[in-house]
């Protein structure tokens, strides 16, 4: 075992040395504190008011039992949780604050390493942030979906049946009383949401990474066996430690470069790009929004999971799980991105097999030939905007349309029934002031519902386009990410009602057909100025005040890059 960083608070005979050890004793033996055995923090997001993570004690405790195992010593740490469905504005507001607050308190206690918990949506971006700037090694274990519930005989996919289901209330052609009957069957069991949406995601893409025990990601959070690999892992991360395998071994170009061939064949979240993005920019690896469509655009879909398919998380595992998925597209991976074991990532999927075809595809008989993200350029997004064409409708991906604009979320909600609203299924339903810096924190808003009386029409799709995010759990054909975001002064800020917005995803381009310099002249909106939030103290001032655009991973300024784990100096 190498020289320990937390013998710096327990070696020692002085008075210092003293305290550290006497307040932790409580029944400690000696020797858990004798500045030989590696101290363990497991982040750990349970809370219950983060629903999908409450599961989460039961996992350390088996994480535990692992360090103590391999003879470390193990330390819950709860952190910063955020529970999507529950906080407002909007939890992506929090994640850098949850990020931030782990990184400050690993660095500041006597830890040598650390086991990340997490599961619904910015819990394990926030963690995996945290251990990149603070670079301790560090294992995740991804908390694992809920099993399927059923309603009227149906599987319900948790997000995005809600979505289907509001818009059939919408529509006429289902029930109030149907729809709320509904809500005790959507989620089954302990766990994140059952869909291909961004907890399913960022758990995959985390082992994707390099930064899980292969073969852990995707098990249901009820199954046994996720309370194995915890066990598993509360040993590997004590060996982690001998090793000195820390996220900046871990984590290379490579490693991005394999969790954007998952994403794309899995067919995941829209928001693993922002997160992505961030934890890569903790790293210093040069990960850029055009890496996404460079990498993944030729990588097929071989998933058929629910929001754009069929299937839930819990199929996806007894199909054989993210490992027949990605040995599928084995030649497409870089060989040389290791993972927490120190072995080549690639090597870990040697003996994966397919059990379900349905479910999980071959690669030559794919869901879609092309998955990925397609990243958008033009003068209405010159830094760029992203679009899912696997959740979007074909005919939709090549569009000319009016906009139909709204200044914020609640202007969109006034209007959007309102019966002499001017809309038609050709137009482009345009929100702003729902970037990062406008709401602020960058909500999953874009995906707007369409308006009632084309809904009663029978449409189902329309072309949307916001500086906002959209649930992983949703689908259509949206523009997301539109950046630089209209509160950044983004040319989407001088779109007006009526323009021609021209959407050609085979060319990569969104622009609006106003020449460059009236656009330019044209006053930004003020009614969008009225609606942007001044915070003025506190956390969301200094989120508004250093926030960085999506298409850089909305990180704060001060916050890329990394601190390291030196220790600082003595509190007494
Ligand atoms: Fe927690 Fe969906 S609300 S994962």
């Amino acid at each position: 075992m190498p020289e320990l960083r937390s013998a710096q608070w327990y070696a020692g005979q002085d008075r210092n040395s003293y305290i550290h050890r006497a307040w932790m004793r409580r029944g400690l033996p000696d020797s858990a504190l004798d500045g030989r055995r590696p101290q363990i923090a497991i982040a750990n997001t349970a809370s219950d008011l983060t629903p999908c993570n409450s599961h989460l004690d039961e996992v350390a405790e088996h994480v535990k039992r692992g360090i103590w195992e391999a003879g470390g010593v193990p330390l819950n740490l709860p952190v910063v949780s955020i529970g999507e469905t529950q906080v407002r504005p909007t939890a992506m507001l929090w994640r850098n604050m949850a990020a931030m607050a782990t990184e400050e308190m690993l660095r500041a206690n006597p830890v040598d390493g650390v086991v990340l918990l997490g599961g619904c949506d910015k819990t394990i971006p926030s963690l995996l942030m945290a251990a990149a700037s603070v670079d301790l090694p560090a294992v995740v274990v991804p908390g694992g979906p809920m099993l399927t519930g059923t309603f009227r005989g149906t599987p319900l996919g948790c997000g995005t049946d809600v979505w289907r289901l509001s818009e059939e209330v919408r529509a006429g052609t289902l029930s109030q009383a149907a729809f709320l009957e509904s809500e005790s069957s959507m989620i089954r069991s302990r766990g994140h949401c059952n869909t291909m949406g961004t907890a399913s995601t960022m758990g995959l893409l985390a082992e994707a990474l390099g930064t899980v025990l292969p073969g852990t990601a995707g098990t249901p959070a009820p199954d046994s066996r996720l309370l194995a690999r915890s066990h598993e892992t509360g040993r590997l991360i004590v060996e982690m430690v001998a090793a000195d395998r820390r996220p900046s071994r871990v984590l290379t170009a490579g490693s991005f470069h394999n969790a954007i061939v998952a994403l794309a064949a899995l067919g995941g979240s829209t928001n693993a790009v922002v997160h992505l993005l961030a934890i890569a920019g903790r790293l210093g690896v040069p990960l850029t929004l055009d890496d996404f469509d460079r990498v993944g655009a030729d990588v097929p879909l071989l998933v058929d999971l629910q929001p754009a398919g069929k299937y839930l998380m819990e199929d996806l595992y007894r199909a054989g799980g993210l490992a027949a998925v990605l040995r599928e597209v084995a030649d497409l991976l870089d060989p040389d991105a290791i993972d927490v074991t120190g072995r080549p990532f690639v090597a870990s999927l040697a003996e994966a097999q397919i059990w379900d075809r349905d479910v999980i595809r071959g690669r030559e008989k794919p869901v879609l030939p092309q998955a990925g993200i397609a990243v958008l350029r033009g003068n209405l997004a010159p830094a760029g905007a992203i679009i899912k064409p696997a959740a979007a409708s074909p005919h939709l991906l090549r569009h000319r349309g009016r906009a139909v604009v709204f200044d914020s979320v609640e202007d969109f909600h006034a209007r959007i029934d309102a019966p002499d609203l001017d809309v038609d299924a050709n137009s482009v339903l345009v929100l702003r002031g729902c970037g990062p810096r406008g709401y602020p924190g960058m909500p999953e808003v874009a995906n707007m519902p369409l308006p009632r009386k084309l809904l009663q029409a029978g449409v189902r799709d329309m072309v949307r386009v916001c500086d906002g995010r959209m649930s992983g759990t949703a689908y259509g054909t949206v523009v997301l990410h539109v950046a630089p975001e209209a509160a950044a002064g983004g040319p989407l800020d001088r779109v007006r009602d009526g323009d021609w917005i021209v959407l050609d995803v085979d060319n990569r381009r969104l622009t609006v057909d106003v020449p460059d310099d009236e656009l330019a002249a044209r006053e930004p909106s003020a009614a969008l100025r009225a609606a942007l939030a001044r915070p003025s103290r506190g956390w969301q001032k200094l989120y508004v005040d250093t926030v960085l655009g999506a298409e850089v991973g909305a990180d704060l300024d001060f916050l890329v890059g990394s601190s390291g784990d030196a220790v600082s100096r003595e509190s007494h």
